[in-house]
């Protein structure tokens, strides 16, 4: 009865007394009511069931007599102490796509309106998916042509030079007809300026079926260039790869408020027959085409960037010009 007593006249004026007077009771060690909780033990059995429900009673009245202190006395307070609603929040950065990705998703949806399918191959390569399945002759100079990045003391692994050694990973594993496009990173040791980097980005695009032809190749391209420029002139500059037969380069004429002039954009031909026997491609029943074109290269010309290294320092200043429309 005296607990009791002592519960029921209990009022707190500070927080530090509520949380006093919950020790005194609930203490985990010396709490008085966590005291005859233990005893209960000892008492005996006959009895055990009053005394039970005596101090479950009281413990539910302390528990009642905290909770109703501190709905009353606390809370309000408490809020009108730490939150002001005039505050302003904080706010939370929002990240932006990068161009390069943008223009990648962009190719993406202009070749899959003509049923191409994207693929992607490892940007560690070996030699032969490099370069001696694409035609390029042991210790001849137009391995030079691509400055190498060899991973290893054994130059059979490589950073690929470029993404035709995509070609040959899907050649390989499948028949024809099929109408392919990849994107991704290659490597050359190269110097850093405004206008070359270590590293930059591919399209490679490729078809093979029975009948194709250069003039199929021919209005690809010149698809592409309508789908990312719309009405823009283009020219096609006889040239030479080891794996395309004829080859060529196109240049794209641009203007802006500086410049003039031709841009070369991309390297094409018809596959090499010779290419199609090392993947077990028969070039007498088969012919296809392929083209590389340079992601940086139509980025700096779409978003008119006189700097190829502003793409890779990750400046959000930068990066968040950029608009998605996807
Ligand atoms: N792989 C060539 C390069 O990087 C481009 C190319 C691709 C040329 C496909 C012809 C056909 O320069």
């Amino acid at each position: 009865d005296e607990i009791k007593e002592e519960i029921k006249i209990f009022q707190a004026k500070k927080y530090e007394d509520l949380e006093k007077f919950r020790i005194k009771f609930l203490g985990k060690k010396k709490g008085i009511l966590t005291i005859l909780f233990k005893k209960l033990k000892t008492i005996p059995i006959y009895k055990r069931k009053l005394y039970g429900t005596i101090i479950n009673d009281l413990k539910k009245k302390v528990q009642e007599k905290i909770q109703m202190n501190h709905t009353k006395n606390f809370i309000k307070k408490e809020n009108t102490l730490n939150f002001d609603p005039t505050v302003p929040g904080k706010s939370i950065d929002i990240g932006s796509i990068h161009p390069i990705s943008i223009l990648k998703n962009r190719i993406i949806n202009i070749f899959r309106k003509i049923g191409f399918s994207y693929v992607e191959g490892p940007e560690i390569e070996n030699d032969w998916h490099n370069f001696t399945a694409l035609n390029f002759p042991i210790d001849h100079p137009s391995r030079d042509m691509q400055d190498t990045f060899f991973l290893h003391r054994n130059p059979d692994i490589l950073l690929r030079t470029h993404t035709s050694s995509v070609q040959i990973r899907y050649m390989k594993k499948h028949c024809p007809p099929f109408r392919i496009l990849s994107i991704g990173k290659v490597y050359r040791n190269e110097t850093i300026s405004s206008r070359s980097h270590f590293m930059f980005h591919q399209a490679e695009c490729f078809s093979i079926d029975r009948k194709v032809s250069f003039s199929d190749l021919k209005k690809t391209i010149q698809y592409l260039i309508k789908s990312l420029f719309g009405e823009v002139k283009i020219r096609f500059r006889p040239s030479y790869f080891p794996f395309t037969e004829p080859s060529a380069e196109v240049d794209i004429y641009f203007k802006n408020k500086n410049n003039r002039g031709w841009l070369e954009i991309m390297g094409c031909g018809m596959i090499d027959p010779k290419v199609l026997k090392n993947v077990n491609i028969d070039s007498e029943i088969y012919s296809g085409f392929a083209f590389g074109v340079g992601i940086e290269r139509i980025a700096i010309l779409i978003y008119q960037i006189n700097d190829i290294r502003l793409f890779f320092d990750n400046d959000i200043r930068f990066l968040r010009q950029f608009k998605s429309d996807f």
